[in-house]
């Protein structure tokens, strides 16, 4: 047994990180024969993508992919920790799977991901939650096969967490969930320590892949026929940081660049990190899209500087500017967190002006949920939760009034979509997503799915547009 240890999690330590190949021994290889599994996904691309690694190794094991929970042997939650609310998520889910043991003792149970390096958690399951056979960490998803197999044969609840990242692991299967855009992870972990994020503790610390695994990857996927990746990381643009050989993200992205895929999208971008050679390589090439996700959190520099961000409103701003102004057609989306420990009126209301300068394509809205462990978490706040709502309601108005308005300015225009499948109750509904990231439905034939092909764009909605084909030979 093996339980997480928030100090060990919090420590960065100079210890070189090294890369290791993943090999199932041969002794697991049968325990999923005849049988089956269902995931379930939680939380943000880069538990997706864990989620597709760890898929492919169940059916290395001789399991076969179930489509709903209650039919399966195996059912394992990959779990989130950013918000109270993913938390509650999968400990109700835990609830439903309880009676379904009752019914079923031989199911197995499993719990990995973000809440699995969370002591709390575990403590929780170990307590309250006996019938879970098998909880592993984020640092250790190659180990699956052991934990798994350690669970059914010792007959007991095997526990096996890591504190500290460990190795990188490269050549790890993958059962990808998309045949024509794939997730590519850049960085692991993340050592910016926001005052209210947890991913610090959860992931570790910042590691970067090499480049020349990144660009081995995209040409395999390339040679089966993907058309888009994305770059993953926590904090993709402090890629390299860690590395003894210079690259930078700007690097990076123009050596992916030049193996001629399609497209390249990347996230998640932190303010701090994001240099004038970033945004030049991305202007340079077609085929990084324009479309950037620049998390800005708050508008206020009391509340910023209390979240440990790292930069002013003005700071900010003046990137912003910069990426619009170099950057042709560029869409930038955003994160906000309301309701952080004595935002007052004031501070919220900088927040809004903000967005009102701005203007953002896209944003993803939060009222701020207290981590255990974090420095936030400690910070007296007496805001009640009604204001909360009520702040995250007028900042919601706000916004989507401007994603109307840039959806509306975009009418008439042609964009190149990447057309990624058919709302399956009209056959000939497509939906897909033009370069600079906005969803697009139109009408056309399924045997577009997977092409990147130009749409004309004929009505605006608040949360994706209309569009029409244009007759021409695809861009393919
Ligand atoms: N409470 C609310 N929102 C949070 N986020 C991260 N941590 C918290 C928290 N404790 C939001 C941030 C981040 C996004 C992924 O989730 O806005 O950018
Ligand atoms: Fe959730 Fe963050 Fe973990 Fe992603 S990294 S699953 S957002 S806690």
């Amino acid at each position: 047994m093996l339980l997480p240890d928030y100090k060990k999690a919090r420590s960065r330590g100079h210890e070189e990180v090294q890369k290791e190949k993943y090999e199932i021994p041969k002794k697991y290889e049968k325990i999923g024969k005849g049988k089956t599994y269902y995931v379930k996904t939680y939380g943000c691309q880069m538990n997706e993508h864990d989620t597709e690694n760890i898929k492919a190794m169940l059916e290395q094991l001789g399991f076969s992919e179930c489509d709903s929970y209650e039919n399966s042997d195996l059912v394992l939650l990959n779990t989130c920790s950013i918000r109270e609310n993913a938390h509650n998520k999968a400990f109700g889910m835990l609830g439903r799977l309880k009676h379904l043991k009752e019914e079923n003792p031989n199911l197995l149970v499993g719990v990995c991901g973000c809440m699995a390096q969370e002591e709390g958690v575990v403590k929780e399951i170990m307590n309250h939650y006996r019938f879970v056979n098998f909880v592993f960490g984020t640092h250790n998803i190659h180990r699956l096969p052991e934990v798994l197999y350690e669970s059914i044969h010792e007959k007991k609840q095997e526990i096996e967490v890591y504190s500290k990242e460990g190795n990188i692991i490269e050549d790890m299967p993958v059962k990808r969930a998309n045949s024509f855009k794939a997730y590519v992870n850049i960085i692991y972990g993340c050592d910016k320590f926001c005052t209210y994020c947890i991913v610090p503790y959860t992931r570790g610390k910042q590691r970067s892949r090499a480049m020349d695994d990144i660009l081995k990857e995209v040409k395999e996927l390339i040679s089966e026929g993907y058309q888009e990746v994305t770059l993953l990381g926590q904090n993709v643009n402090a890629y390299g940081k860690d590395l003894k050989d210079g690259y930078g993200l700007s690097d990076l992205l123009e050596e992916v660049a030049k193996t001629g895929i399609p497209r390249i999208r990347f996230m998640t971008s932190h303010p701090w990190d994001f240099t004038d050679e970033m945004i030049d390589v991305i202007a340079k090439y077609d085929n990084i899209m324009p479309s950037i996700h620049l998390p800005v959190q708050s508008g206020s520099n009391r509340i910023l500087k209390l979240m440990g961000r790292r930069y002013t409103r003005e700071e900010y701003l003046t990137l912003f500017h910069k990426m619009k102004e170099r950057i042709p057609r560029v869409t930038i989306s955003t994160d906000i967190i309301v309701g952080f420990p004595t935002e007052t009126e004031e501070d919220f209301q900088e927040t809004v002006d903000l967005v009102e300068e701005c203007k953002f394509d896209n944003a993803f809205s939060f009222i701020f949920s207290p981590r255990e462990g974090t420095a936030a978490a400690k910070i007296k706040d007496d805001t009640s939760e009604e204001e909360k709502q009520e702040r995250l309601y007028r900042l919601n108005e706000v916004l989507n009034n401007y994603f109307l308005m840039n959806h509306q300015k975009m009418v008439g225009s042609i964009v190149p979509v990447l057309v990624e499948g058919s709302n399956a109750s009209m056959k000939t509904s497509l939906y897909g997503y033009t370069d600079t990231n906005v969803l697009i439905n139109f009408d056309g034939d399924t045997s577009l799915i997977g092409k990147i092909i130009p749409v004309k764009i004929t009505e605006a909605k608040t949360w994706s547009i209309d569009g029409e084909l244009v007759k021409e030979t695809s861009k393919e």
